[in-house]
């Protein structure tokens, strides 16, 4: 099964539960659309795309709300929407069109020159091997001259209990790492916003719960797992437990870009 395959396979498996648990992506959105939402181009409709949109499109369904301007909206996502999300969208009466795409976002982008307004990604990335590839990709062929690129994933500190326990991780960038590979890109920042966020849990049981139910499967995939080996990694994760109880840190980092 290739990488894609597995992050397809855990997000579908966590698609009805996705939006009541990852309760720090939702935050993301709010402050990403917070964060953007004063270089948006004038256009009396905005044309938006929406990349790693999710199977609740949290990010777009927030800024529908808050936006009383006509949006033609495209979701892409290795993993199709919920209907029920979508029906959400439909009722907007801003919402003019919904292009659903199924798809490799870095694959995608890479197809026929769009020419979007705005495109926005939370909580996706994270998951890309060659981030500065998607980066061009946006920069060259889907956001018109005046557009603006959004974005949210997380830095070096995210889920650093996990790294100390597993020694297995995400690749994760730093701030100004993300900086550069914008610049390279050939886009100018205009807006960031890096902070912490941990969650606590009464018991392990839930914290890896927490981790399937949002899609992660942090654990490392070359591992066999038998008892003893989990035994291990439950002992190692006890030596972090603090008076509120299990903590699990998340470090999101938010960008706002104009093409230079
Ligand atoms: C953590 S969820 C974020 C969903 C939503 N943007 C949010 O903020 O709640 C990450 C999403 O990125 C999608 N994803 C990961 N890699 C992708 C890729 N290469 N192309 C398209 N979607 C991808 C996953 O399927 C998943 O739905």
């Amino acid at each position: 099964m290739s990488k894609y395959d597995l992050i397809a396979l855990n997000f579908t498996k966590a698609r009805q539960t996705y939006h009541q648990h990852a309760i720090v992506q939702g935050q993301m959105s709010q402050k990403l659309v917070d964060l953007f939402t004063p270089y948006l181009p004038s256009e009396p409709m905005l044309k938006i795309c929406d990349l790693g949109s999710g199977s609740n499109a949290d990010l777009s369904q927030i800024l529908a709300q808050e936006q009383q301007r006509e949006m033609q909206l495209t979701l892409v996502d290795l993993v199709p929407i919920l209907p029920e999300a979508k029906q959400h969208l439909q009722a907007n009466k801003n919402i003019k069109q919904i292009e659903i795409v199924v798809a490799n976002a870095l694959e995608w982008c890479k197809e026929d020159d769009k020419s979007f307004d705005l495109v926005i990604s939370n909580a996706m990335i994270q998951w890309i091997d060659k981030p500065l590839d998607l980066l061009q990709g946006i920069r060259e062929k889907l956001l018109a001259p005046k557009g603006i690129f959004a974005f949210g994933t997380f830095s070096l500190a995210n889920f650093k209990e996990l790294r100390e326990i597993t020694q297995r991780s995400l690749k994760y960038y730093s701030p100004s790492q993300w900086k550069e590979m914008l610049h390279t890109a050939g886009f100018n920042v205009k807006a960031e916003h890096e902070y912490e966020k941990k969650l606590y849990f009464k018991s392990l049981k839930d914290l890896f719960q927490h981790l399937k139910l949002t899609g992660v499967n942090n654990l490392p995939q070359a591992t066999k797992w038998n008892k003893q080996k989990l035994l291990d990694l439950y002992q190692a994760y006890e030596s972090l437990k603090e008076p509120e109880g299990y903590p699990l840190t998340y470090n999101p980092l938010l960008f706002v870009c104009s093409i230079k």
